[in-house]
């Protein structure tokens, strides 16, 4: 039986994370919003491409909760995206409401679902939807750290004149503007980053990469990035769903990894059909560790303001 996956917010980002499930054939998939017709529309239009894709995969759009029910995968992308000149911590309170009535819902007709969240600022809502839904928190997790690596990618790619592909990297922390880049774990095809690049064009693509949100929420005036978000959601999920372990950039519940207690926030993790089955503890430098401090600091800072 091919497994069950809920999208809830049919917008930018829930539709085109919608669209990458439905092209590879992965899994069903229900698009959820509260929204009247609009779920049902682009589930209608992404179905009817799907024998063009040559996907056998089933898609329904709903205003329903029951819809959505016994999901194995639920991705909440419902919200309000940002405007110029907003900080994704401008979204915190509307947000918060459409995540917290969102993981209730999921908690009834989804119990063992997996949950990635996605609506921002991600960080605090993935440990409002952890709060509100009582889950473990191997099955909640949230979608930033791969979007802000990919940023980072492409700008290097860019700069060296090598396929993206090639370029890996890892970041903690904060989702966006709040990320600790790591440039010592930067490499091309296995090169060091620091033996092919200065220092200083480094920092200024990491100046780059954290406000990489920003510079696109500018450049479109009304909403925010979604192919980059749904790809980078795409990732995990087909990690989970296939049990690939693959080693990703994700926000997870700390409870004394990295010295950080009761917080959600960016550390490498294996994700697997459990969820986030590990979290790998890497030595930070000084440096690296007071940024992360920093950043750490940033995120409680929004839970605060959530008081959960
Ligand atoms: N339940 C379900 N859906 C909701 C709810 C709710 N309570 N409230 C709002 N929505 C829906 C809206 O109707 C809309 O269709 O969420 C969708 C959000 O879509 P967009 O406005 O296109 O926003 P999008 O670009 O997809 O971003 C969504 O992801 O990356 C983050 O910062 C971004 O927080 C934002 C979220």
């Amino acid at each position: 039986m091919r497994k069950k996956i809920t999208i809830i917010g049919a917008g930018n980002v829930g539709a085109s994370t919608a669209q990458l499930i439905a092209k590879e054939g992965i899994a069903d998939v229900v698009l959820f919003d509260i929204a009247e017709g609009i779920p049902q529309g682009k589930a209608l239009d992404i179905a009817e491409a799907c024998p063009l894709w040559g996907s056998a995969a089933c898609i329904k759009g709903t205003n329903s909760y029951s819809d959505t029910k016994n999901s194995d995968i639920v991705v909440i992308t419902a919200g309000f995206p940002r405007k110029p000149n907003m900080s994704r911590d401008d979204l915190l309170h509307a947000n918060a409401g459409v995540v917290k009535a969102a993981s209730a819902a999921i908690a009834k007709t989804s119990p063992k679902a997996i949950i990635i969240v996605v609506t921002n600022p991600m960080d605090a809502m993935a440990q409002l939807a952890w709060k509100t839904t009582g889950f473990s928190d191997k099955r909640v997790m949230g979608m930033g750290g791969i979007l802000d690596a990919a940023r980072f990618r492409t700008f290097l790619a860019w700069e060296l004149n090598v396929s993206p592909e090639d370029i890996e990297t890892m970041l903690l922390g904060g989702h966006g503007d709040q990320m600790v880049p790591m440039p010592r774990f930067t490499t091309v095809k296995g090169i060091p980053v620091s033996e092919l690049m200065k220092k200083k064009t480094i920092n200024a693509l990491i100046q780059r990469t954290r406000s990489g949100g920003a510079e696109i929420v500018s450049l479109l005036k009304s909403g925010s990035a979604y192919y980059a978000p749904a790809a980078a959601t795409f990732q995990m999920i087909k990690s989970i769903l296939h049990d690939e372990k693959r080693l990703l950039p994700s926000a997870a519940y700390l409870n004394g990894e990295y010295g950080v207690k009761d917080l959600y926030v960016g550390v490498p993790v294996v994700l697997g059909k459990e969820g986030v089955e590990e979290i790998v503890e890497i030595k930070l430098t000084r440096e690296e560790k007071a940024m992360f401090r920093e950043s750490c600091a940033a995120v409680r800072k929004l839970v605060k303001k959530l008081a959960i």
